[in-house]
């Protein structure tokens, strides 16, 4: 099966997903967000594939983020439906899936990028690899359960310092903080996955699926949080410091934010 804007390959029961635009550092877009949810729902229904790794194409980039260019003129209530709508065909779905997926981290993961790998159930990254969540740089905040997945997995207070500074974190640091469990060298990552997924592979599905299904519940309880975000995310859209932020990005320039 073909999917715009990726790639995808089979390693007898692992399937390899490469988020396929180089040129923009594999930034999302509405396609590839519902080319992504198309593979990943074939995949799920295929009894053969017992695991799933997902990296992006090129040496430089997992995912840079929401693709800025496609959102920079929405407003406030287009603003939030980009941001249900991407939570519901990709994040939620990704992280609901009955397949494991692993996220293999091979450069740049930032907004919507780690977005995505946080959504995952595993992360692995190359040394050369920069987390973050940049989006108050934008005038914008994470919308695709960032403020929920992050202090979810590195604890309230590092979370909002990243989110707040707009930072990225090398990838030894993001194993210090438990964002992602291993760090390789860039040429060993996808063997390194694939093992990963090879030792998962051999394990019963059924039971897989419904460790996921448990491990999962217990952090929705707040369901509300990925809402608040939603909202808060719509907000921004209406605001000039949006307008400067990503202006300024599709300028090459730094932003001059007016504030309140
Ligand atoms: N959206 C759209 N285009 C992007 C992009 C993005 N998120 N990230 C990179 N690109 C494009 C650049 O515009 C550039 O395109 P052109 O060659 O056509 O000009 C191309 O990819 C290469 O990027 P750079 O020239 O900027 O590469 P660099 O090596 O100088 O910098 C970088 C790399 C630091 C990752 C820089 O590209 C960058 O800061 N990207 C944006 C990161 C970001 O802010 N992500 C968050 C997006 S908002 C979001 O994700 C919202 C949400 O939660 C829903």
């Amino acid at each position: 099966m073909k999917y715009k804007n990726l790639k995808l390959e089979m390693h007898g029961p692992v399937a390899m997903v490469y988020v396929d635009r180089p040129k923009k550092l594999n930034a999302l877009n509405r396609v590839t967000i519902e080319a992504l949810h198309e593979a990943f729902a074939a995949l799920d229904a295929d009894p053969g594939v017992r695991a799933i790794i997902l990296r992006g194409s090129g040496p430089k980039a997992f995912v840079a983020g929401a693709d800025i260019a496609e959102f920079a003129g929405f407003s406030p209530g287009e603003g939030q439906q980009l941001a249900a709508r991407g939570q519901e065909l990709l994040f939620n779905f990704v992280e609901q899936l009955s397949t494991p997926v692993i996220a293999a981290i091979n450069g740049y993961a930032l907004g919507g990028g780690l977005e995505l790998a946080m959504a995952c159930h595993i992360r692995v990254a190359s040394h050369n690899a920069r987390l973050g969540l940049p989006e108050v740089s934008l005038g914008l905040i994470p919308g695709y359960g960032g403020t929920q997945r992050l202090p979810q997995l590195i604890g309230k207070g590092r979370a909002m310092e990243l989110i707040f500074t707009a930072g990225m974190i090398e990838a030894e640091k993001a194993q210090d903080y438990g964002l992602v469990n291993h760090v390789t060298a860039l040429e060993d990552l996808e063997e390194y996955c694939l093992k990963l997924g090879g030792r998962i592979a051999k394990n019963a599905p059924t039971a897989i699926s419904n460790a996921i299904k448990a491990v999962n519940a217990g952090f929705r309880s707040s369901d509300t949080g990925y809402q608040a975000e939603i909202e808060q995310f719509g907000h921004c859209f209406g605001t000039e410091d949006f307008r400067e932020g990503t202006q300024a990005f599709l300028e090459k320039r730094k932003p001059e934010f007016p504030g309140r």
